[in-house]
């Protein structure tokens, strides 16, 4: 077998970041309540397990949030809809200060189980207990076991793909695994 020509080693978090950005993903906001109220745009949101029912979020160690998941054992999740973009650009914006200002420019509602802020609209809303955490480099894995959930079946949802917000317009197939 031959070598693939353009393989190159990585030395350039550039190209890293780029290659990353070929995996098209949804986007969610990840948010918490209580005395620490804050949210913040992730697209490293994974299903982990069913039994028991178990998600993942990828939170950088630098994130105004990271200190919030610290401080705090229960989390939202908002996985967003196709018309939320103004939504996933405002909650990526970095804010210094926690409290109830970010919320202020788009729509939120408490979580019935925990309280959390979780966006009004989007597709799915997760309500979640912090289940473990994990050192990752420049980033920690945050576990959390879903308590509570609610779903669109309807509405389309927002993609990130290759640094771009997307739509899907494509005709879609089943997926049979
Ligand atoms: C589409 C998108 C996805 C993102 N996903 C993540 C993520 O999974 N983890 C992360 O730590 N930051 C992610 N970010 C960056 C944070 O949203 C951004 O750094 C934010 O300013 C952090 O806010 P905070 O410091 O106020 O908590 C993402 C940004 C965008 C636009």
């Amino acid at each position: 077998m031959q070598l693939h020509p353009s393989t190159t080693p990585l030395t350039d978090t550039k190209a890293l970041r780029r290659a990353f950005g070929t995996f098209a993903t949804g986007v969610t906001v990840v948010t918490t309540g209580g005395d620490v109220p804050h949210a913040m745009t992730a697209n490293s949101f994974t299903s982990v397990s069913l039994d028991p029912p178990l998600v993942l979020v990828c939170i950088d160690k630098g994130a105004v949030m990271h200190q919030c998941l610290t401080m705090t054992g229960t989390f939202g999740v908002s996985v967003l809809a196709a018309h939320q973009e103004d939504a996933a650009r405002h909650f990526s914006n970095r804010y210094r200060s926690l409290g109830a200002a970010q919320f202020e420019e788009v729509e939120v509602v408490q979580g019935m189980f925990t309280g959390v802020p979780l966006v009004e609209g989007a597709i799915a809303r997760f309500e979640c207990e912090l289940w473990s955490r994990h050192d990752a480099g420049d980033h920690t894995i945050f576990i959390g076991k879903v308590l509570a959930l609610c779903q669109d079946a309807d509405s389309e949802g927002l993609l990130v793909y290759r640094g771009q917000f997307r739509e899907i317009t494509s005709e879609l197939r089943e997926v049979t695994a």
